[in-house]
C-alpha cells in the first residue's frame, strides 16, 4: 500500500491504440482495503484500464501507482503485488485442487506457499476435495479455486474482469459473498469490472461509471443513485413511433432512441405510465420497462443509453501470468 492509503492511484491515465483513445485521461483513487467497481458497456475501456494498471499494456500518458509502486517505472513489482481473476482459463481440469495450487506456486516462483494454500482451501471449504480433479468441481467450487489461485502469493490488490459473466443467478450471488468475504478476511483491495448493475451496487464501496474511455460519474452507489431525480421508461412498439408524440406527453422531459426502442425520462413513472398508455393506445406496445433510480439510470441520465451485456477477455489472463512468470525469473 502506498503511504497515502491508496491501493490504486492514477492521474490523467490514458491509453491510445493508434488514433483510438481506449482510456481517456482517467483519474482513479481506490482506497486500500476497498472494493471498487468499473461499470460500463462494451468497449468502454474497462479491460484496458486493468491491463494498463497491471503493467500488461503500456500507459500512453499519465501516471499510475498500484500497491505502492509506479506502474511505468516498476511494472515488475506491480505484477508481483497484484492478482488477476478472469474467466476460468487458469484452472487445469486434469490436476487436483492441490496440484493447481502447486502449479500456481511454481508459476509465481513462490517458495513458502503450502501454509497459505492450506489456509485458502480451508477458507473456501475445499479441504476435503483437495485431491479431486478440478474437472469434477461444481461451477461454484471452480470459482473459489480461481480466487484461491489469485490470492496464493498474498497480493495487495486483485483485479477481477467481469467475474460473474455467464454465471447463473445463484452462483453469481455466491460469488458476490465470496468477493466480499475475501475482501474482509484477507484485507485485499478488489477492483472489478462489470456491466451488471446490481453487482456493482451490491458489491462495491465505490463505483466509476465509464463510457468511451472516460469516467462519467464516480461515487458510492447511493451517492450516484441520489443524483438522478427521474425515472426512465423504455418502450418498444411494433410500429414506428414518432418521438414528437412521446415528447408531447405531460411529464416526459426527454426522449432518446435506443435501437428499436425509445427511452423516456419522466418525473415519476407512476404518473407517466397511464398518460403514456392513453397516448399510445393505437400502437401495439411490444415491451415496456421502468427504471427507477439505479446505477443504470445514472448511466442513462448521462449518456442517454443503457449498459449492455458483453464478453470477457480470456487471452489476456494467460499473457498476464506468463509475464508474472518472466518477472520472477
Ligand atoms: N489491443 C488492442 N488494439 C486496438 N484496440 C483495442 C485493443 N484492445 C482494446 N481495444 C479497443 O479499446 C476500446 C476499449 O476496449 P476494452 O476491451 O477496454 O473495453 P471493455 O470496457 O473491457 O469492453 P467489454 O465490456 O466488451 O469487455 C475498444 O474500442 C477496443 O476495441
Ligand atoms: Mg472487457
Amino acid at each position: 500500500m502506498s503511504a497515502n492509503g491508496w491501493a490504486i492511484h492514477a492521474q490523467g491515465l490514458t491509453k491510445r491504440y493508434g488514433s483510438l483513445v481506449a482510456v481517456d485521461h482517467v483519474d482513479l483513487e481506490v482506497p486500500a482495503g476497498s472494493v471498487f467497481g468499473l461499470l460500463g458497456p462494451n468497449g468502454a475501456g474497462k479491460t484496458t484500464i486493468i491491463k494498463v494498471l497491471t503493467g500488461l499494456s503500456d500507459i500512453t500518458e499519465g501516471t499510475a501507482h498500484v500497491a505502492g509502486y509506479d506502474v511505468r517505472r516498476d511494472p515488475m513489482h506491480v505484477k508481483q503485488r497484484v492478482g488477476w481473476v478472469a474467466a476460468e482459463v487458469i484452472l487445469d481440469d486434469d490436476l487436483s485442487g492441490w496440484e493447481n495450487l502447486w502449479l500456481q506456486a511454481k508459476l509465481e516462483r513462490l517458495s513458502d506457499w503450502k501454509g497459505r494454500a492450506e489456509q485458502l482451501l480451508a477458507y473456501f471449504e475445499l479441504t476435503d476435495r483437495r485431491k479431486d480433479k478440478v474437472g469434477t468441481y461444481s461451477t461454484g467450487m471452480r470459482k473459489k479455486m480461481e480466487i484461491a489461485l489469485a490470492l496464493l502469493h498474498q497480493p495487495e490488490v486483485i483485479f477481477m474482469d467481469e467475474p460473474t459473466i455467464g454465471l447463473d443467478a445463484n452462483v453469481r450471488r455466491m460469488l458476490w459473498e465470496l468477493i466480499t468475504g475475501v475482501n474482509k478476511q484477507f484485507g485485499v483491495t478488489v477492483l472489478l469490472t462489470s456491466h451488471y448493475i446490481e453487482e456493482a451496487d451490491v458489491l462495491c464501496d465505490r463505483v466509476a461509471i465509464i463510457d468511451h474511455g472516460r469516467f462519467v460519474a464516480t461515487g458510492t452507489p447511493s451517492e450516484l443513485k441520489g443524483r438522478v431525480k427521474a425515472d426512465f421508461v423504455e418502450i418498444e412498439t411494433s410500429e414506428a413511433l414518432d418521438p414528437a408524440r412521446l415528447r408531447a406527453i405531460a411529464g416526459v422531459t426527454d426522449v432518446r432512441s435506443q435501437g428499436n426502442a425509445w427511452i423516456l425520462r419522466v418525473g415519476s413513472a407512476e404518473e407517466a405510465l397511464p398518460r403514456l398508455f392513453h397516448a399510445l393506445q393505437t400502437d401495439r406496445i411490444r415491451r415496456i420497462n421502468v427504471e427507477k433510480p439505479s446505477l443504470e439510470s445514472v448511466f442513462i441520465d448521462i449518456t442517454g443509453k443503457r449498459i449492455e451485456q458483453a464478453g470477457s477477455d480470456v487471452q489476456d489472463y494467460r499473457k498476464f501470468y506468463l509475464n508474472v512468470r518472466r518477472a520472477r525469473r
